[in-house]
């Protein structure tokens, strides 16, 4: 579906943005390079991105042509679809780069001469793709530069590494910004499929019925990771599976699968309800997690030989409210596993199956489910029982799928999760972003855990996970990955 053509996303109905001065942290790191930079010109071609320039800052020493070498680099690995040298000339003259030594003096100056020629009113957005021990001196630098009027900031997580040090960075930042201008990223909630489980849940009458525990025994989101830390193991290694991918992350998608509706479908009133489902999750019990660690994690550079940082985790948590008291909730995720996926599953109660035959197969292949893919462009699969043509009743699974690549006019429409979501922080609209007081509740359901860690299993690479404790965990239920069956259509 690639073309040559700019794409057409923009349509009439989106409102004109004011002029933006993005001031990119962390210019020439690896989020930059695969994600921001690519889906800064993505933004262009699609039509939604207003006159802007990019001030790209780090600790090297490149000038402007280099930065632009770098972006191009970048967009040729990572871009979506082959750019016509002309537009992308136009795009590369609007990127700038300071080296951050210059502080805060440099870029106050660079920053006002882009201004002036720009020579309309602007707004800042101010990107901190950098490591957490470094967003409070960014914050500090910004306040310096006297760059903190008429801006917006995005942060990356981890926000803290547990409720105390969220709770400082927090207050650094809100001495310098007022909240209703800081956006924690979560690029899972800017994925098409996490807010088409909004779509789906609240614009039909069909699932919200049966939305609750009266009909589904449970829900797992799982989301298993081919990829090893190689590369990251300094990163990971403070960090581990939890605070990785379920603090931030999968807790969040949980939270859209399971909030009430909201009073309407703004900021607001979607932040509170996910609030609410945070207020409502009980703390986590060690006993409830089961840790894992690849074989091989302790062979890579920055690894603590002893090391009991978990690459895999597999958890229960329970929401306690109407809705969900009694469904457990079953989270897992991992890196270096036998399959990439990420997917919510909702496995609804089984019926009495009385009347059906003794080896009629009811019931036989686990409960009726509906399964959401969170890959990027939506996928959607209900699975039942039904009848195997032919005499007799035998049953056997059967399933609808829905893929987004099915809907030809849609296809082009699709925004990567990062450039959906530095869309929304360029319009001040919060509602795919992370609350502090929403995080600051997680770390706290969290700290019994992070306390007592229970013991790290090994793991085979390239395997599910440690095979024995992660089905005790689930069982008598069982997890849905590996799929029986494949996901028809195109990948
Ligand atoms: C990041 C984690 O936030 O999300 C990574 O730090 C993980 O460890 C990544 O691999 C997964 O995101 P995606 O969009 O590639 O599924």
């Amino acid at each position: 579906m690639h073309s040559n053509e700019p794409l057409d996303v923009a349509t009439s109905a989106v409102p004109a943005l004011d002029p933006h001065v993005i001031v990119l942290f962390g210019a020439t790191g690896d989020l930059a390079r695969r994600k921001l930079l690519p889906g800064l010109m993505h933004l262009t071609r699609a039509g939604l991105m207003p006159d802007m320039r990019v001030i790209g800052t780090s600790f090297d020493d490149f000038d402007d042509d280099q930065f632009r070498a770098f972006a191009r680099a970048s967009w040729d690995e990572f871009g979506r679809q082959p750019v016509p040298e002309d537009e992308w000339d136009r795009f590369a003259a609007r990127l700038v780069y300071i080296n951050a030594r210059e502080g805060a003096p440099g870029l106050s100056q660079l920053a006002r001469d882009v201004v002036e020629q720009m020579g309309v009113p602007v707004r800042f957005l101010h990107y901190l793709s950098v490591p957490p021990a470094a967003a409070t001196t960014v914050v500090t630098t910004l306040r310096d530069a006297a760059l903190v009027d008429r801006a917006r900031i995005i942060m990356e997580k981890p926000f803290g590494v547990d409720l105390a040090t969220a709770r400082v960075l927090n207050a650094a930042v809100n001495e310098v910004f007022p909240d209703e201008r800081v956006f924690r990223i979560d690029h899972f909630l800017g994925k098409e499929a996490a807010q088409n489980i909004l779509a789906l849940r609240f614009a039909n009458g069909l699932f919200e019925p049966i939305w609750n525990r009266q009909h589904i025994d449970h829900i797992q989101i799982d989301v298993p990771e081919t990829l090893s830390v190689e590369g990251r193991a300094g990163f990971y290694e403070g960090t581990g599976a939890y605070r990785d991918m379920v603090v931030t992350h999968l807790l969040q998608v949980l939270a859209f699968t399971a909030m009430e509706p909201p009073t309407a479908l703004e900021p607001a009133a979607i932040g509170e309800e996910k609030d609410k489902v945070f207020r409502s999750l009980q703390p986590i019990q060690p006993r409830d997690v089961v840790r894992g660690q690849y074989d091989g994690y302790l062979r890579h550079e920055g690894v603590d030989r002893n090391s009991q940082t978990e690459t895999f985790i597999a958890l229960r948590c329970e929401i306690d409210n109407w809705r969900w008291s009694g469904v457990p909730f079953f989270l897992r995720t991992g890196k270096n596993m036998a399959e990439g996926a990420r997917i919510i599953s909702i496995a609804f109660k089984e019926p009495p199956r009385s009347m059906f035959p003794v080896g009629s197969g009811v019931g036989q292949f686990g409960p009726d489910h509906l399964t959401f893919d969170l890959a990027d462009a939506t996928r959607m699969s209900l699975s039942f029982y039904g009848k195997r043509p032919g005499t007799g009743m035998r049953l056997v699974k059967q399933s609808l799928q829905f893929s987004l690549h099915e809907v030809e006019e849609h296809v082009d429409d699709v925004l990567e999760a990062y450039e959906r979501l530095i869309y929304d922080a360029m319009m001040g609209d919060h509602t795919l972003f992370a609350s502090s007081k929403g995080i600051e509740k997680l770390w706290e359901i969290s700290q019994q855990l992070l306390d007592h860690p229970p013991e790290v299993y090994p793991y085979p690479a390239g395997s599910w996970g440690p095979r024995t404790p992660m089905n005790e965990l689930i069982a008598p239920r069982t997890w849905r990955l590996p799929f029986e069956r494949k996901w028809r259509g195109p990948k």
